[in-house]
């Protein structure tokens, strides 16, 4: 067998291993785990209900710091979780009092990624899933107490990565989210409130 100079093999194997990574890196798709960051405005839809028989509502606009979680499985299907820290909506019902209510908003998402795979560095993504709202510290201005009941709902996403390099990428998302919550206002139930937010979300994305 003929003799090859180490350095010529150890130079073949790093060359190789190169390639390999970079193409193993490159790929955006099965086995990434990331994380998206950035800022997200959580829009209720215009109508929020109306509760104590007949009295609009109105929920108001909220921004803060959002991000979330996921793992691809596929490199065309992932799941991921939005997080976030709570938000804080004011709220008024008309003509009563106004107010203001927190509340976390996790939402887990079953996602297709059509360009996964493949060496496309813009990369869109769709979703359906899941949320579980829980309400806190909900406050009027007139002293009477208000509860808002959890919410289960049904989600939806849409959101696009534009790639830099093989870790990170510029996202932009967006979700909708079926968020209804039965109240109670001096502790006898008052109606329903439906938030039904678009949270709209502009940041980064990590891949690791
Ligand atoms: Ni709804």
């Amino acid at each position: 067998m003929r003799k090859i100079a180490l350095p010529t093999l150890l130079a073949a194997g790093i060359a190789a291993a190169a390639v390999t990574t970079s193409t193993q890196a490159f790929a955006y798709g099965a086995g990434d785990f990331f994380t998206r960051v950035g800022v997200a405005k959580v829009d209720p839809k215009s109508d929020n209900g109306d509760i104590l028989g007949g009295t609009d509502v109105n929920v108001d606009d909220e921004s803060g710091f959002a991000f979330t979680l996921g793992y691809r499985f596929h490199d065309k299907l992932g799941v991921e979780l939005l997080a976030a820290l709570p938000f804080e909506h004011d709220l008024q019902v008309e003509g009563v009092t106004g107010g203001s209510t927190k509340h976390l908003p996790p939402t887990l998402t079953m996602q297709y990624y059509p360009l996964g795979g493949t060496d496309a560095s813009v990369q869109p993504y769709i979703g359906a899933g899941l949320n579980y709202t829980r309400f806190s510290d909900e406050e009027t201005d007139i002293g009477a107490s208000l509860e808002l009941d959890d919410s289960w709902g049904a989600a939806g996403q849409l959101g696009v990565d534009v790639l830099i390099n093989d870790n990170w990428a510029i996202n932009a998302a967006a979700w909708y989210i079926d968020i209804d919550t039965d109240a109670k206002v001096g502790g006898a139930d008052a109606g329903t409130v439906e938030i039904d937010p678009v949270v709209v979300m502009g940041g980064i994305s990590y891949r690791f």
